[in-house]
């Protein structure tokens, strides 16, 4: 995986062309910031208007994606993510910092507590680790008056990220293990390898927390899951499993009692994930198309296994996460400030363009001498297109043997050293 970082380098190399001014490290100068960047199929940004607070997240072509974040004070609800709803209170944003892997909002819900979250889609040099379609969600908070707070946190998704058709039907459960608790939702009829508004029609969506006393989650609809936790407890989950995306519109909630606090004593992480297998149907030299697996197979069997182990790393996969930040800021700081906010988004961004894939061996087992990254076309038409043309220009500076196209995808072979 030595190719990330030589991608990484180059996109170093590139940008030192960009006209360079100095100044140091600063805020993130646009509000639109990425959030969950692991796929070409998990492309998830926090698209918020000049001068609105809120808005939907959305999908890299800025359809919307139900994905929201709430905080309740002494009973009072705060949202630091969604679409503004009005029956609400919004959090106060002080700050927003965007590094190549995280994106960090320092946030204030009302007058005494301070909220930092944390959006962390990890750059690893591990190609398991890397092939594992999963980010992190990190909330930490603090009382700003030194007196305890009596603090309820909660996420919630919609079915909205399974597919590009927002009236088709769902199917979803929920997992309680020692270690994870998960709520899983797909397509009641996916198609494999196939899109609908650049959305896949074949994934698996995941939202995740390791297993806690004072965790909660249901399956409701998206009022009464909210209106619910508003309360002081979530609803009980419908007893369906299966349903329309948006009618009603589904919440997949995850909710922890942090009780009286002064401050967390450790973040409070949710992990999402959209999972794909196959990943890519490939046409060898020979003419037969061959299916090709994400390349975390070869260590996982099966996805609640890589669930666990992906919660269980979340503090090592942030050290490694600000350790790689500081090499990369580091080497782009002396350049300029929209350099390294370039570069900042730039890492995220190229690298979710890609998927490391494996493929079966002639002896059925995993081959992990046939590892292929692709790379698909996120960003013909909206605001990742800039990025993208980096990323392109980054593409075919560093293609390694022959070039093939499938469909819109740009390939180049790894070796697995
Ligand atoms: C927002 O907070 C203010 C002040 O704490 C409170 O009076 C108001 O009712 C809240 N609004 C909503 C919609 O919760
Ligand atoms: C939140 O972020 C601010 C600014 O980076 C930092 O000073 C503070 O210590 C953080 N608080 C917590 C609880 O992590
Ligand atoms: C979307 O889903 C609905 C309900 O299953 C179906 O009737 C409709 O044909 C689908 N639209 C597309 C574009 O696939
Ligand atoms: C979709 O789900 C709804 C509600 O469960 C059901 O009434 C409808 O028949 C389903 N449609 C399809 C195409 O399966
Ligand atoms: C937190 O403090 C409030 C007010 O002192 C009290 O009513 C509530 O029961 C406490 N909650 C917990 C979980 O201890
Ligand atoms: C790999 O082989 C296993 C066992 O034969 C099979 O279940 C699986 O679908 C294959 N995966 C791919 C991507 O071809
Ligand atoms: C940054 O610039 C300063 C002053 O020009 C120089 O001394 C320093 O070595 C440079 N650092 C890096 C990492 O290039
Ligand atoms: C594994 O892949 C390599 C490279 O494509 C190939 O040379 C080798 O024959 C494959 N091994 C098996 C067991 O399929």
């Amino acid at each position: 995986m030595a190719q990330i970082l030589v991608l990484l380098h180059l996109a170093l190399f590139f940008l030192s062309y960009f006209p360079a001014h100095v100044g140091s490290q600063t805020s993130f100068p646009s509000q639109i910031a990425p959030l969950a960047i692991r796929s070409p199929y998990f492309n998830c940004w926090n698209n918020v208007a000049p001068g609105k607070a809120h808005n939907w997240p959305g999908f890299w072509n800025q359809q919307g994606l139900g994905w929201v974040g709430h905080i309740r004070v002494d009973g009072q609800v705060y949202e630091w993510l969604g679409g503004g709803d009005p029956t609400f209170n919004f959090t106060t944003q002080l700050d927003l910092q965007v590094t190549p892997t995280r994106t960090i909002y320092s946030l204030q819900a009302g007058p005494h507590m301070g909220l930092n979250i944390t959006f962390l889609t990890p750059i690893e040099s591990d190609p398991v680790k890397q092939s594992l379609p999963f980010i992190y969600v990190y909330l930490d908070a603090h009382s700003l008056d030194g007196l305890p707070h009596d603090v309820q946190v909660y996420v919630d998704i919609t079915a909205e990220w399974s597919s590009g058709n927002r009236s088709a039907n769902v199917t979803w459960k929920s997992t309680k293990t020692d270690t994870s608790t998960y709520h899983q939702v797909k397509l009641q009829s996916p198609t494999p390898l196939t899109e609908l508004a650049d959305q896949a029609e074949d994934t698996t969506t995941y939202i995740a927390m390791r297993s806690g006393p004072s965790m909660s989650f249901t399956v409701a609809p998206e009022e009464s899951s909210r209106s619910g936790f508003a309360a002081g407890a979530l609803p009980n989950p419908v007893l369906e499993t299966s349903g329309a995306i948006n009618n009603p519109v589904w919440a997949f909630a995850i909710a922890v009692d942090l009780g009286n606090i002064t401050q967390t004593a450790q973040s409070v992480v949710w992990s999402l994930g959209i999972v794909r297998n196959p990943t890519v149907a490939y046409r060898t030299s020979t003419g037969s198309v061959v299916d090709r697996a994400p390349y975390f197979v070869v260590q996982y069997s099966d996805v609640e296994s890589a669930i666990d182990a992906f919660l269980l790393d979340s503090d090592d996969a942030r050290q490694r996460a600000v350790a790689l930040d500081t090499q990369i800021l580091g080497d782009s700081s002396n350049t300029s400030v929209t350099c390294s906010s370039l570069v900042s988004i730039a890492a995220r961004q190229t690298l979710g363009a890609t998927e490391l894939t494996v493929a079966n061996g002639t002896d059925g087992k995993w081959n992990t001498s046939d590892v292929m990254m692709f790379m698909k076309d996120v960003g013909n038409s909206g605001y990742v297109r800039d990025i993208q043309i980096i990323a392109q220009v980054l593409t075919v500076s560093i293609e390694v043997g022959s070039t093939q196209w499938k469909r819109s995808m740009r390939l180049f072979r790894f070796s697995s050293t």
